[in-house]
């Protein structure tokens, strides 16, 4: 059969807008949420070499792996593992692999939009001045009274899911596109900012020893876990995004080069992010390990403490709010790209629908804070944990280790080298050692340790 050169949903107008974008999905509530929280339970700079490493030895070889086959495929990802396991004479179920990513993407945005929801909040929160002078204990208060209303949490996950849903709709270029070219270069503009803001709180020495300073007594295999779980979430691995995304790459795009920008881009963000908001819990006698609402408990405070706090901490949540935006809409692209192509409707019927699905889903999660939080899925997870440890720990995981294997075992070495910038042999035996070899044993690794921890 003949290549496929470009897809049919359009291609990104530069290399460098594929950077910005996929740097767009990359960095997003993971980043800025996620990371300092789980750092803080995880107890900091040890985990956070376990995760720089998961990024380097799994993460990148496998962004690489992504790219590539959505380059080589040109389709969503469910018709681009289908057309590419045909091409290469293995069987047509590794499409199961870009239906899986689907499922996953829909799972992720019903708890990922509901967050981001809250951000989206704490923008009118901090602008209105709420926060001027405040203390820990109103924030945490005002947190807690927030999240257990239904009615708020339904209107400001609606609220963020609307334009989402019409970014994708307006398709790769007047929407993916637009967007990631105004939000990316403003959210590292703010970030930089919120960093300087940081360094003057007082807490800086300390939130560095915090990041940087190794106690490994402090590192279980559960954090290993976690480490790697989130190394495959901040990077958007193992579900396809980052394979729609490469599908719409020019052809001559340097994919190596691209996808070390993007890793190092995202790690950046994190530790920058990291960096400011410990701070701020230091200088202020908080609790690194307050969990999920570190973000909204312990920034505004410090926001609150700071000359020109509403002003940037207003800045600082809007921030947030862009990452989330260029994150979200790459969660369900794989979803709508498929339904395009199979169903040959318009991308603002399909986008519509399959954004109407996650609403209805997601509501489950906005409850899990109020009227469903005595119902528990499996022990002691709601819904909304559900939603985000099955995906993190598991389903992504799992989703990057077939594409591993794939890309390591069934493609055709002939085909790699000419389309990802591995010249050189060594190149090629390093990335697919990683790919085929390292990155399905390190998954494989931490599931059998999941399992023997379910089991005991
Ligand atoms: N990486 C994003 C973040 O850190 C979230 C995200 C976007 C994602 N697309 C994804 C996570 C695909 C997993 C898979 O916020």
């Amino acid at each position: 059969m003949s290549e496929v050169v470009q897809s049919k949903h359009g291609q990104w107008s530069s290399r460098w807008v594929f950077v910005l974008a996929a740097a767009g999905s990359a960095v997003g509530l993971g980043n800025i949420w996620k990371f300092p929280y789980i750092t803080g339970e995880n107890g900091g700079g040890a985990f956070v070499l376990v995760y720089l490493l998961c990024i380097a030895a799994i993460g990148v070889p496998i962004m690489i792996g992504e790219v590539f086959l959505g380059k080589l495929g040109r389709q969503s990802p469910i018709n681009t593992m289908m057309n590419l396991s045909r091409r290469f004479g293995r069987t047509t179920s590794w499409a199961g692999v870009g239906w899986l990513g689907v499922i996953t993407g829909i799972l992720i945005l019903c708890f990922y939009a509901v967050v981001a929801g809250w951000v989206l909040a704490y923008v009118f929160r901090l602008a209105s001045g709420e926060f001027v002078g405040t203390t820990a204990e109103y924030s945490s208060n005002a947190f807690g009274e927030f999240v257990s209303d239904p009615a708020l949490g339904v209107l400001w996950f609606t609220l963020f899911m609307i334009p989402t849903v019409v970014i994708v709709a307006r398709g790769v270029n007047r929407g993916l596109e637009v967007a990631v070219r105004w939000l990316m270069p403003l959210l590292l503009g703010i970030l930089l900012l919120l960093l300087a803001y940081g360094i003057f709180s007082g807490g800086f020495i300390q939130s560095v020893y915090f990041l940087f300073d190794f106690d490994w007594s402090l590192i279980s295999g559960k954090s290993v876990i976690q480490a790697m779980g989130h190394a495959f979430f901040t990077l958007s691995l193992g579900m396809g995004a980052i394979m729609a995304y490469g599908a719409y790459v020019p052809e001559d795009i340097p994919v190596r080069t691209a996808v070390i920008t993007i890793s190092v881009l995202d790690t950046v963000v994190a530790l920058v992010a990291g960096l400011a908001i410990f701070s701020i819990v230091f200088a202020h006698g908080m609790e690194p390990s307050a969990g999920p609402g570190l973000l909204f408990e312990v920034t505004p405070v410090a926001f609150g403490a700071l000359p020109l706090g509403t002003l940037f901490g207003t800045l600082f949540f809007l921030l947030v709010t862009f990452a989330a935006f260029t994150s979200a809409i790459s969660i369900i692209e794989p979803a709508v790209a498929y339904f395009v192509e199979r169903l040959n409707r318009s991308r603002v019927l399909v986008a519509s629908v399959i954004g109407g699905i996650c609403w209805v889903i997601g509501l489950a999660s906005v409850f899990s804070f109020n009227i469903m939080s005595g119902f528990h899925v499996v022990g002691e997870l709601t819904v909304f944990d559900t939603f985000d440890k099955l995906t993190q720990y598991f389903l992504l995981p799992m989703g990057g280790f077939l594409i591993a294997i794939f890309v390591g075992w069934l493609v055709p070495r002939s085909t790699i080298s000419e389309s990802i910038g591995l010249t050189e042999d060594w190149q090629i035996w390093a990335w697919r050692g990683l790919i085929g070899v390292l990155a399905p044993i390190g998954v494989i690794v931490v599931f059998a340790y999941e399992l023997r921890q379910l089991f005991s």
